[in-house]
């Protein structure tokens, strides 16, 4: 199929929520993909922070190969042993204690809301059952998490909405505590916002949601789909700040590119699902949780969390370097390889123009380019990026 008949069948058949690029890609391997023309891409978007390792990992394709032809689904009325070693491990790097499985970022989210909104109501008993989530933040597109999303872009059209969410501005603890009453069963907060534009968490606010937590019984909960699993140069983003989540949430490259949304929580707060409270058909199954089994020992093999946050400063020290010559550059925004770079320009156009260049980024706001590379990109595939975007610059 070429792209033009694609273009024509998509549009024929598929709803159309994307504004799609006029590329059709066909196959990937390491920091590359390829186009149904044969042009080769480098992935600095990593298919929005999921393809960690890159494309078509070694390891990740034989594992699931091997567990294909093994045992691929079966429900979660059995038990099968990829998932218990996957949870132990997924405890064990983030100090959580329980995890529960779904399919993407959006049900893991829906999952921590629905254990602590659980918890308070059959636990507790305390009648505390709002959230208070940040503005400019993103949590899915499920009903529940897009109501926990503070932008009002995606709500538009879908009411009612459900209730017992309020939105207060990150980083600013006074206000966010003003929000706090006697309803007020959790904080939700992405550590660094990702669709927002990339902005991350300041340490007095952060550690500001611990006292929080402690003088008004709340819980933590931290939404790491993005940020989290190595991204920023550490495990989890939470542990640039030394504060803790009660629950924290994770998706996108968990499983080496398979689709899984994982929830994780500790203390008691765990006690808020019992049999029959929540479940997933797909949730874990031992395919995908083969992909994450395999995910996790590349990452521990290569030394891939520390790398990204070694490769990460490398990028923006570059990128600074680039803004001391640009003055469109207005900032630079991150931790790790999660980056935003705000201008006095059309990220769009600046996008396009990687794009017909071979490199794959995306404007996440009309004015902030955001790269979110494979963990295993290096110095040369940096040097390119930041002489691409000194060339669109000079034409602006
Ligand atoms: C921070 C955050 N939470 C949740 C989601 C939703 O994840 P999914 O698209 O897998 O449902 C995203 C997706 O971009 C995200 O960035």
């Amino acid at each position: 199929m070429d792209l033009c008949e694609a273009r024509k069948l998509d549009a024929k058949h598929v709803f159309g929520t994307y504004g799609r690029l006029p590329v059709m890609l066909v196959r990937g391997r390491g920091v590359y993909v390829y186009d149904s023309e044969g042009n080769r891409y480098l992935d600095m978007l990593a298919g929005l922070s999921v393809n960690a390792l890159g494309h078509c990992n070694k390891r990740v394709a034989d594992a699931v190969k091997k567990q294909i032809v093994t045992l691929s689904h079966v429900s979660n009325l059995y038990y099968t042993e990829p998932m218990i070693h996957l949870a132990r491990r997924l405890n064990e790097i983030s100090g959580m204690k329980k995890c529960f499985f779904g399919n993407s970022g959006a049900e893991a989210n829906e999952a921590a809301i629905k254990l602590v909104r659980r918890y308070h109501s059959q636990i507790l008993r305390d009648g505390r059952n709002e959230i208070i989530c940040m503005k400019n933040s993103f949590h899915g597109r499920t009903m529940l998490t897009v109501t926990a999303t503070g932008q009002d872009v995606y709500k538009k059209g879908f009411d009612p909405l459900p209730p017992g969410f309020k939105h207060t501005p990150m980083n600013d603890l006074g206000a966010l505590e003003k929000k706090i009453t006697g309803k007020t069963a959790a904080v939700m907060v992405e550590p660094v916002q990702g669709e927002g534009g990339v902005y991350p968490a300041t340490k007095k606010f952060m550690k500001g949601l611990v006292s929080l937590r402690r003088k008004h019984g709340i819980e933590l909960i931290f939404d790491e789909v993005q940020c989290g699993l190595g991204r920023t140069g550490k495990w989890f983003a939470y542990m640039h700040y030394g504060v803790k989540p009660d629950v924290m949430t994770l998706a996108k490259p968990v499983a080496g590119g398979l689709p899984m949304g994982v929830m994780l929580a500790r203390g008691k707060v765990v006690k808020g699902f019992a049999p029959g409270s929540h479940a997933s058909t797909f949730g874990a199954n031992p395919v995908v949780s083969a992909g994450a089994l395999a995910f996790l020992d590349e990452m521990r093999e290569k030394q891939l969390v520390e790398y990204a946050g070694n490769i990460g400063n490398y990028f923006m020290s570059e990128l600074s370097g680039l803004k001391e010559k640009r003055p469109e550059i207005k900032e630079l925004r991150g931790l790790g390889l999660m980056i935003g770079i705000e201008m006095d320009a059309d990220a769009k156009k600046a996008a396009d123009f990687f794009l017909e260049n071979g490199v794959l980024v995306n404007a996440v706001k009309p004015n902030v380019l955001r790269a979110l590379p494979p963990y295993i990109i290096n110095e040369k595939h940096i040097d390119l990026f930041v002489k691409l975007l000194d060339e669109f610059l000079e034409t602006q």
